[in-house]
Order: C-alpha cells, then sequence, then structure tokens
C-alpha cells in the first residue's frame, strides 16, 4: 500500500499531535548533536531558493549532511520551473531523483501545487505568507530556556508578515499566549492585536520581532514604526526572566536596540543554530516515509 506523502507546508495542516512529537524529537535530536543517528543515509534533499538565505540554506545543507543525507542546492533562476517547465512536470521529475524537496519561493500557490503534484514530501523554507520552520525553531527555544511552551507569553511587535502569520497558526496549537503590537493598519482585525506596546509587553515570557523591511520592501518609510522598537524600556515590561528572539536578519539597530540585541536576554543565536534542530526533526518526520523513492535501493557500483 502507498503511504502519505508527508508534506510540511503550514502548521494548521498538520496534526498538532504530530507538530507536538516533531519538536519533542527536536530536543532529542539537539542533545544528539555531537552523535547524530545516520537516519538519512541515501537520501536527498534537493532545495530551491527564489530568494535569498543564508540559515535556511545553510541548516537545512548542514541537517540532511549530519543525518548521512544529501543535498543539491538550486536558485530559481538556474532550474527549468517558473520557465520552460511547468511545477506538475517538475514535481514529476524530482520525484524521481530525490527524497524530498526543500523550496523558498514568494508565492505559496505554486508550492502547494509543487507538492499535490509530487510524489516526495515538500517542505515550506518560507514564502511571503509562512515561514514554519523558523516557528518550530523558536518553540524549540522556548522550550529550552523558559520550559514548556504551553501557557506562555509572547508579545510580537512591529511588522505583520510571514513570521507573525506563523506565529498566530502556532498559538493555539501549542497553547501560548501571543500579544501583537504595531502600526495599526498592518494588523487590522488581528485578534492579538495591542495598540499600547507596553501593554503588549507586560508579564511576557518573550518578547519578539523581525526586520521592517522584509525582502522586496526595500526604502519603504519606516517612521510608523518606531514606537514598537524593542528597547531596554520595552523589556522592562515584561517579566524578569524575558527573553528578546529574532528570525534574523536584523536591520541594525531600527526593530530592536543593541543594548537587547547583545544583552543576555538575546537568545538570537541559540535560535539561529535551533533551525539545524528543528529541521532534522521536520525532515526525519517527512522522510520516515521515504521508502517509495528510489534513492532508497542500496546498491554497490561494479558488483551489480
Ligand atoms: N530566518 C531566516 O529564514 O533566515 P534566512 O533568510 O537567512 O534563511
Amino acid at each position: 500500500m502507498q503511504k502519505e506523502t508527508r508534506h510540511f507546508l503550514n502548521l494548521p495542516d498538520i496534526d498538532p499531535d504530530v507538530l507536538k512529537a516533531i519538536l519533542k524529537k527536536a530536543h532529542a535530536l539537539k542533545k544528539q548533536k555531537f552523535n547524530p543517528p545516520q537516519l538519512f543515509k541515501g537520501l536527498s534533499l534537493a532545495m530551491v531558493f527564489d530568494k535569498r538565505s543564508t540559515r535556511t540554506r545553510i541548516s537545512f545543507e548542514v541537517a540532511m549532511k549530519q543525518l548521512g543525507g544529501h543535498t543539491i542546492v538550486m536558485n530559481m533562476s538556474e532550474i527549468q520551473l517558473g520557465g520552460a517547465e511547468s511545477v506538475e512536470s517538475t514535481a514529476n521529475v524530482l520525484s524521481r531523483y530525490v527524497d524530498a524537496i526543500m523550496i523558498r519561493m514568494s508565492d505559496q500557490a505554486p508550492m502547494e501545487a509543487l507538492a499535490r503534484h509530487a510524489q516526495i514530501p515538500v517542505i515550506n523554507g518560507m514564502t511571503d505568507e509562512s515561514h514554519p520552520c523558523q516557528i518550530m525553531a523558536d518553540l524549540l527555544t522556548i522550550e529550552e530556556k523558559l520550559g514548556d511552551i504551553e501557557g506562555k507569553k509572547i508579545a510580537w511587535f512591529g511588522d505583520s508578515n510571514n513570521v507573525s502569520n506563523t506565529f498566530i497558526q502556532a498559538a493555539p496549537i501549542f497553547g501560548f499566549e501571543l500579544a501583537m503590537s504595531g502600526p495599526e493598519d498592518l494588523f487590522a482585525g488581528n485578534p492579538h492585536y495591542v495598540a499600547d506596546p507596553k501593554e503588549a509587553a507586560k508579564n511576557a515570557d518573550v518578547l519578539v520581532t523581525d526586520t521592517w523591511v522584509s525582502m522586496g520592501q526595500e526604502g519603504k518609510t519606516l517612521d510608523k514604526f518606531w514606537p514598537y522598537q524593542i528597547n531596554a524600556d520595552l523589556m522592562a515590561c515584561a517579566k524578569d526572566h524575558a527573553i528578546f528572539m529574532h528570525c534574523l536578519p536584523m536591520h541594525e539597530w531600527e526593530e530592536v536596540s543593541e543594548e537587547v540585541a547583545k544583552s543576555p536576554a538575546s537568545v538570537i543565536y541559540d535560535e539561529a543554530e535551533n533551525r539545524l534542530h528543528a529541521q532534522k526533526a521536520i525532515l526525519a518526520w517527512c522522510l520516515e516515509n521515504a521508502g517509495v523513492s528510489v534513492s532508497q535501493k542500496s546498491f554497490n557500483f561494479g558488483n551489480e
């Protein structure tokens, strides 16, 4: 019987118990970071990017390789997808070569179409709408620093974007409280919106932000964002143990002050490292059924 193909595209599409199991697995794989299990021996991951990346590209590549697998990295400008070849054809062809695809695309719809046509898992490496791998790494970081995510208060400041969208999706799944503060016009209809940033930060366990200038928004006017900068005054409204998070890259020192970003409360580089461990766990869930792929057949070239 054909096993299900496990895509990791949007948090709400995945069973909450599975997401919690992936988070638990991420903790376990981090504990094994100096002796990683060779789960992906013989398996290959194709990575496709239509935007720049440091963390996503390197952490997926290292995650796959540390667990025994291989990677192929392609920019959209280097492959036929988006030019002469359709999403359907690309999905069918890649399904004959590799065991999973990680893709970063601006538009969510072609990524979802790729997953519909692929016979292998497709992982969302960030779209303009969502960034689920980032949020799994963030939750891993919060649990490491502060314990169980359930019941924690996360306060988001600044822009409304793919990362804030994914925090909204994650809140009911993982049972954390979310307050969001930024220019009112960007948060219209958002049930987590709190106009006063100090009120949003009150009693928070985590203060988090992202750049006010997402990729492709260069030249944007920043005047309306300054009241939502995370600085020492805002941190002082949160719990004593509160941590500062940022998915990076930062625009120094716009959305966060240098004082906060370099303070003991800042966990930004642990957060960046945790992309590696969270994605190992995501890949492990996606690839558990990889037995349908061509790569699972082992052979010894020359002896067969
Ligand atoms: N946070 C994040 O996704 O970083 P990159 O754009 O460098 O991959």
